[in-house]
């Protein structure tokens, strides 16, 4: 269990009478590696789980560099080897109004943690935000997801299996919260 009840009474859709799905997005720097990689993983896992229209997703950066850009082609081949195809994403930069839209929100690295906890200005909106290794495994060697943007094709790779098992999970918990 890694979702408290505020997190997860946060979006309630199931019993609120009106469909709106738990919306989560996921942070990283550019926008062009980790996190649209985190929300195509997220989604395979929802599409899995059977849970369309009960959980939606997204992803953003901190920073604009790359706003308006697809993802870097050296992610999508690392995501094409594993098995999953990019959905059409655009990179854009992190705002405010996200911290009213989702429900959680999820750093991949701590400084992408701090930079949007800085942003948050009250409790309510902090307490959204969770950073991705909560949902990594006991075991794992990893306490944040490393940024493969220097790094050659393994780091890629690496990004994707630690991806597909954390946002596996992370589908696991908010079903387990809203039933
Ligand atoms: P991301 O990776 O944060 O996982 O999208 C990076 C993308 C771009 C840069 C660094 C990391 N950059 O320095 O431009």
């Amino acid at each position: 269990m890694y979702l408290n009840s505020r997190n997860s009474s946060g979006g309630q859709p199931e019993t609120d009478g009106k469909g709106t799905p738990f919306r989560v997005l996921f942070v990283c720097l550019g926008n062009i590696c980790r996190s649209p990689a985190a929300e195509i993983l997220f989604n395979a896992a929802v599409q899995h789980a059977g849970a369309q229209g009960r959980i939606a997703a997204d992803s953003c950066g901190t920073a604009s560099y790359h706003i308006g850009s697809k993802p870097d082609s050296r992610m999508l081949a690392a995501l094409q080897r594993a098995g999953y195809a990019w959905g059409g994403h655009r990179a854009r930069q992190f705002c405010q109004a996200d911290f009213e839209q989702f429900d959680l929100i999820i750093p991949q690295d701590e400084s992408n943690r701090a930079d949007i906890l800085h942003l948050a200005r009250t409790a309510e909106q902090k307490a959204k935000v969770i950073p991705m290794s909560r949902w990594f495994p006991a075991d794992a060697a990893d306490r944040e997801v490393p940024d493969p943007y220097y790094g050659g094709e393994a780091g890629f790779d690496h990004v994707v299996q630690l991806l597909e098992h954390a946002t596996a999970a992370l589908v696991q918990d908010i079903e387990q919260h809203r039933h």
